[in-house]
């Protein structure tokens, strides 16, 4: 696809992973709407990059309806949804409360499943579109004390699995991209240490242009699923 002039969404566009794929994108000339919960972070990265902003919980299902009548407001259609936010919450199988599973499957996978939803009817409609979910090593492989987040990531993975055999007849392209560990907030937000001194460890930039150079691939074709690991991460 041509990104130039072309319009997307990208979900928790205003940290991390999300922030650098809308960068990126409005850098190639599309016109890019982020989403995101904390409203003053929102602002700060929409005037950053130029993106307009909306402010929106994906897990809650009236804010993913109003975020599509804010789009449409702003923009006349949408060529690309980015399905980024999403959290983790790493813990043992023995100590997981139930109230912090579903916080995590709700945003990770009921959110993007709404998102989903809405940009699908769209783009039924407009016999064409493209959907890049940001799935993780996570999705593809379990782990110790993975059961909330890997088991999100799987299930974001089965349904771009399932979303792509329904969508591809209306031209639709359903992409996954798994990062490895990259610098950003996800492991504080999760808890966890992290190593941000690592000149060797993944940056989002990184993410980002995977992403966007699996969109400008001619809509001839489409890669599936792309893993991003860092050459030699070292720790
Ligand atoms: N960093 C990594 O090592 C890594 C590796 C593999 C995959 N990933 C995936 O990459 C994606 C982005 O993560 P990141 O590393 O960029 O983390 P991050 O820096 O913490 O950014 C997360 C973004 O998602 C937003 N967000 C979270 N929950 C949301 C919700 N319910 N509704 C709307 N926005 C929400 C956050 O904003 P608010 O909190 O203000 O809503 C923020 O903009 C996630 O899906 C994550 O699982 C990350």
């Amino acid at each position: 696809m041509n990104l130039n002039e072309a319009t997307a969404l990208v979900t928790g566009g205003s940290n991390g992973i999300g922030f650098a794929i809308a960068k990126r994108l409005i850098e190639a000339g599309a016109k890019v709407a982020i989403t995101g919960r904390d409203e003053k972070r929102l602002a700060a990265a929409g005037k950053a990059i130029g993106a307009h902003t909306i402010h929106a919980d994906v897990a809650r299902e009236a804010d993913v309806l109003r975020s599509y009548k804010e789009l449409f407001q702003r923009f006349d259609h949408l060529d690309v949804l980015v399905n980024n936010a999403g959290f983790g919450v790493i813990a043992p199988l023995v100590e997981m409360d139930v109230a912090s599973f579903e916080q995590v499957f709700a945003t990770n996978v009921t959110g993007a499943m709404l998102m989903a939803r809405e940009a699908a009817r769209h783009f039924i409609e407009r016999k064409g579109g493209h959907i890049v979910n940001i799935g993780s090593t996570a999705a593809v492989r379990g782990a110790a004390k993975g059961t909330a987040y890997y088991g999100s990531k799987f299930a974001l993975r089965g349904m771009t699995e399932c979303w792509r055999a329904e969508l591809r007849q209306y031209n639709v392209r359903v992409m996954l991209v798994n990062p490895s560990e990259v610098l950003t907030d996800f492991y504080a937000t999760a808890g966890l240490q992290q190593n941000t001194n690592n000149p060797t460890k993944l940056h989002g930039d990184d993410i980002a242009y995977a992403v966007q150079s699996a969109l400008e691939m001619d809509d001839r074709g489409f890669i599936t699923e792309l893993t991003v690991f860092a050459t030699n991460p070292k720790d």
